[in-house]
């Protein structure tokens, strides 16, 4: 199958691209520096072109507006101009609806312009990645202190599981319409606390002393409610945290994305 993969030069897409070559498809990357924009619809008309499939990953975190949003509705309008009836499989964060961050806000848009449009889409909800989990309990260590958001947990999932179950989406049957595929989540949920000591045991440091920041801003108390921990239902799979981390290097580097 020819398969799109927007922002198959990035993290998760760039796993994706990988895993669907794996399968002996022929995947696609579009982004900018494939002469592919979404934030302006540059290059799209030629690339999703005999399209059976499109995955969207691609995402900004300064304009999610342009990129995820209205890059989604451009892909939707798109296929529908060309008569492609191609099935688009979009990534999405679990518990987006749930708290008031702008970025998240936008996932939710993006789902919705999926949903407006009517293509065949399949929405896919995904935690935080590990190297996601990662960053921010790295960012909010302080010599000695780590901060933490009230009693926030989380439960990261492995990128490359969650791009596996992308292609697997992708190269599935096509919905009629819009649908929410279930929820995709990573087998243990971590305190900050534990995640704290992991990554110091990880990195060969003292354990920190955990500093309760009190979630006084609606975006934070959502954190610290859970709202982007799994329901019950969701699909649990892939790699744990741990067995993530002792695949990373020492020390871990202090960054979004993971090397493998
Ligand atoms: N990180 C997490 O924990 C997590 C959890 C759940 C879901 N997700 C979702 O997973 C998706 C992918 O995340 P990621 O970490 O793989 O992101 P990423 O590494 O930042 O990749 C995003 C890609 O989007 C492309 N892009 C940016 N602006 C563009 C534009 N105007 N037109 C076309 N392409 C553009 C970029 O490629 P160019 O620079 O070449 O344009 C970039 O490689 C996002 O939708 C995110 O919300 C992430």
């Amino acid at each position: 199958m020819r398969i799109v993969v927007t922002g198959g030069r990035g993290d998760l897409g760039g796993r994706v691209v990988r895993e669907l070559q794996a399968r002996g498809h022929d995947p696609v990357p579009a982004s900018r520096r494939t002469g592919v924009d979404l934030a302006t619809g540059d290059g799209l008309d030629a690339v999703l072109e005999g399209a059976d499939a499109v995955v969207h990953a691609a995402s900004s975190q300064t304009r999610p507006q342009s990129v995820d949003v209205a890059g989604a509705r451009r892909v939707a309008e798109t296929l529908q101009r060309l008569r492609s009836p191609a099935h688009v499989v979009s990534i999405s964060i679990v518990g987006c609806d749930l708290v008031p961050y702008p970025y998240y806000r936008a996932k939710v848009d993006s789902e919705r312009a999926l949903e407006d449009a009517g293509v065949a889409a399949t929405v896919v909800r995904a935690t935080q990645f590990h190297s996601l989990a990662a960053f921010f309990a790295s960012a909010g260590r302080v010599g000695p202190l780590s901060f933490a958001i009230g009693d926030m947990r989380v439960q990261p999932v492995d990128i490359d599981w969650v791009a596996q179950r992308l292609c697997d989406h992708a190269t599935g049957p096509a919905p009629s319409g819009c649908r929410r595929a279930t929820d995709l989540a990573g087998p243990t949920a971590y305190t900050a606390r534990e995640v704290a000591d992991l990554l110091a045991t990880h990195d060969g440091r003292s354990v920190p002393r955990i500093v309760r920041v009190p979630p006084f801003l609606p975006v934070l108390k959502g954190f610290s409610q859970g709202a982007i921990l799994p329901d019950p239902d969701a699909e649990i799979g892939g790699r744990t945290f741990e067995e993530w981390l002792a695949s990373q290097p020492v020390p871990l580097p202090r960054r979004f994305h993971s090397p493998t």
